[in-house]
C-alpha cells in the first residue's frame, strides 16, 4: 500500500521518463501524430468521445490536497489548494505506436481535446473551469487522458461552533461535471481510496483527522470530504488560561477586610479587566448566533458571577459601616455568624487543638491569606468564641462571615462551572 501510492501519484511524470523507450521517436514523427489526430480526422472539442453517444464517458477522479490554506470560521469558508486527478478515455485519441516511431504518449493543450466541464459546486468564487490553457493534459496510445488541473479552492463548510476550541469539523468540496447528466458522464472515484495527503504540508490552525471520497448515487459529483481538528492551544493560553485566571482573582475579592477600604475598587477593576479582556476575546471567537459554544457560555457565566460578587461586595460594605446600636442585627444573621465560627473552628482546632498564635490565624484558611493585623480585628475573636460573645457582635463580624460564606460559595460554583465546561468540551474532542 505505502509503495502503491507514490506510484500513482508521479504515474504520469514516471510514464514521461520511463515509458518511451523507444529511441527512434522524431519531432516528425508527433507532428505527423498531431495532424493525424486533430486536422486530419476533424477533432472537435464540443463532441463527447464516445463512439455510441448513448453510453457515458467515465470521468475518474482523485483529489490531492496540497494545502488548507485558510480555514476563516467566521465566514465559513475552507480555502485550500490541490489538483485533481482527472482521466477518462478519448475514443479519437488512440493510434498505433508503431506507425508513429512508437510514440506511446503527447501532450497537448487542455482547451484542445475535449474535457468535462468539472466544477467546484461548494466554491464560494465565480465559476470557472478547472486549471487553464497553459496546462497540458497527457494522452496515451489507448487514448487515455490525464488532466491535473491544479488550483485554490473556495469552498464553504457549514461550521459547529458548539465544542470550540476542541472542535472538529468536517468540509466537502464537491466536484461536478456542471453541464453533464448521468448519461453522458459517469464520475466515479479513481484509484484511491480517499483524499492523498502525499504531497500535504501540515497546517498550524488545523490538523487532518479523516479523509474520505463519496460518490452520489443519481448524481453527477463526487464529494471529498475532510475531516479537521482545531489545535487548540492558542485560544487555550490566549483565551481560556486568562479568564479562569481573572475569574479566581474574582473570589479573592472576599479575602479583603472590609475595613481596608480596598475591597470596591478592587472588585470593579477585575470587572472592568473582564469586560475589557472579553470585548478582545469575541474578536477571536467564530461569530454564530446558530448554536452557541460552551466557551461562550462560561464567559458569560463568568461575567454574571462578577457581576453578582461586585453588588455583593458593595453591599456588604454597606453593612460594614452600619451601628450596632443604631440597626440591631437580625437574629438569622448572628446563626449564620455562629454558624461560620464553629465551621472555622472545628476546622482549626483539628488542626492546631492547643495553640492559636496570630500568625497560625492568618495561615489556618486557604482562602483568607489576611495579614496579622487584620486577623486580629476580624478573625481571632471567631477563633475564641465566648460565652458573652453574642453582645460583642458587631456589623463587622457579620461582615467577615458573609465574606467567608461567599468566598466559598462562588469557589464552589467556578470550580463546578469550570470542571463542568472542560468535561464536556474536552470529552467530545478526545471522540
Ligand atoms: C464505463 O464503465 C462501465 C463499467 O465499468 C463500462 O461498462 C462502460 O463500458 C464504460 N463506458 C465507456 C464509454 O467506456
Ligand atoms: C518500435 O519498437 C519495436 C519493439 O520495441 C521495434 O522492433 C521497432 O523497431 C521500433 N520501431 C521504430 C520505428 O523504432
Ligand atoms: C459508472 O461507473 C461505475 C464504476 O466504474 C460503474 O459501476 C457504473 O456501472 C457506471 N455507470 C454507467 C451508467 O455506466
Ligand atoms: C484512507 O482510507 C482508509 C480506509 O478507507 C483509512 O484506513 C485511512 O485512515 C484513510 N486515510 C486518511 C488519511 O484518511
Amino acid at each position: 500500500m505505502e509503495l502503491q501510492k507514490p506510484n500513482l501519484m508521479i504515474l504520469p511524470f514516471l510514464m514521461m521518463m520511463y515509458m518511451p523507450q523507444a529511441n527512434a521517436q522524431t519531432s516528425d514523427d508527433a507532428k505527423k501524430l498531431l495532424d493525424t489526430l486533430f486536422s486530419a480526422s476533424g477533432y472537435n472539442t464540443a463532441v463527447r468521445p464516445t463512439y455510441e453517444q448513448t453510453k457515458p464517458t467515465n470521468v475518474s477522479i482523485d483529489f490531492f490536497l496540497v494545502s488548507i490554506i485558510n480555514f476563516d470560521s467566521q465566514k465559513e469558508t475552507l480555502t485550500t489548494s490541490g489538483y485533481l486527478y482527472i482521466s477518462w478515455t478519448d475514443y479519437y485519441l488512440q493510434w498505433t505506436p508503431e506507425t508513429y516511431g512508437n510514440l506511446t504518449y503527447i501532450f497537448i493543450p487542455q482547451d484542445n481535446v475535449w474535457k468535462p466541464d468539472i466544477s467546484l459546486l461548494n466554491g464560494i468564487s465565480e465559476v470557472k473551469g478547472l486549471g487553464s490553457n497553459s496546462l497540458f493534459v497527457r494522452v496515451d496510445n489507448a487514448g487515455t487522458v490525464y488532466w491535473l488541473p491544479f488550483g485554490i479552492f473556495e469552498s464553504t463548510c457549514g461550521i459547529d461552533i458548539t465544542y470550540f476550541p476542541f472542535d472538529i469539523q468536517t468540509c466537502d468540496l464537491t466536484f461536478n461535471a456542471w453541464s453533464y447528466f448521468n448519461e453522458h458522464v459517469n464520475v466515479t472515484k479513481g484509484m484511491m481510496r480517499n483524499i492523498s495527503l502525499e504531497m500535504y504540508k501540515e497546517n498550524s490552525e488545523w490538523s487532518i483527522v479523516d479523509t474520505s471520497v463519496d460518490r452520489l448515487q443519481g448524481e453527477v459529483q463526487i464529494v471529498f470530504s475532510i475531516k479537521l481538528k482545531r489545535k487548540p492551544l492558542f485560544f487555550v493560553l490566549n483565551v481560556i488560561v486568562p479568564v479562569m485566571l481573572l475569574s479566581i482573582l474574582n473570589i479573592c475579592i472576599f479575602i479583603i477586610p472590609a475595613k481596608s477600604g480596598e475591597k470596591a475598587s478592587f472588585s470593579v477593576t477585575v470587572f472592568l479587566a473582564l469586560a475589557v479582556f472579553l470585548t478582545m476575546v469575541t474578536t477571536l471567537l467564530p461569530q454564530n448566533s446558530e448554536n452557541v459554544s460552551f466557551i461562550g457560555i462560561y464567559l458569560v457565566i463568568t461575567v454574571v458571577f462578577s457581576t453578582v460578587i461586585v453588588t455583593l461586595t458593595l453591599f456588604i460594605l454597606r453593612l460594614n459601616f452600619r451601628d450596632v446600636d443604631e440597626d440591631p442585627i437580625p437574629s438569622w444573621l448572628i446563626k449564620l455568624h455562629g454558624i461560620v465560627i464553629k465551621i472555622r473552628c472545628r476546622r482549626h482546632t483539628k488542626v492546631h487543638p492547643a495553640t492559636q498564635s496570630q500568625d497560625e490565624v492568618s495561615n489556618f484558611d486557604t482562602g483568607y491569606t489576611v495579614s496579622s493585623a487584620e486577623a486580629t480585628s476580624g478573625f481571632t475573636e471567631s477563633n475564641s468564641p465566648s460565652q458573652d460573645e453574642k453582645s460583642k457582635i458587631t456589623w463587622n463580624h457579620i461582615c467577615n462571615a458573609l465574606d467567608f460564606i461567599f468566598f466559598w460559595i462562588f469557589l464552589l460554583a467556578t470550580g463546578i462551572t469550570i470542571v463542568t465546561v472542560f468535561s464536556i468540551c474536552i470529552e467530545n474532542a478526545v471522540q
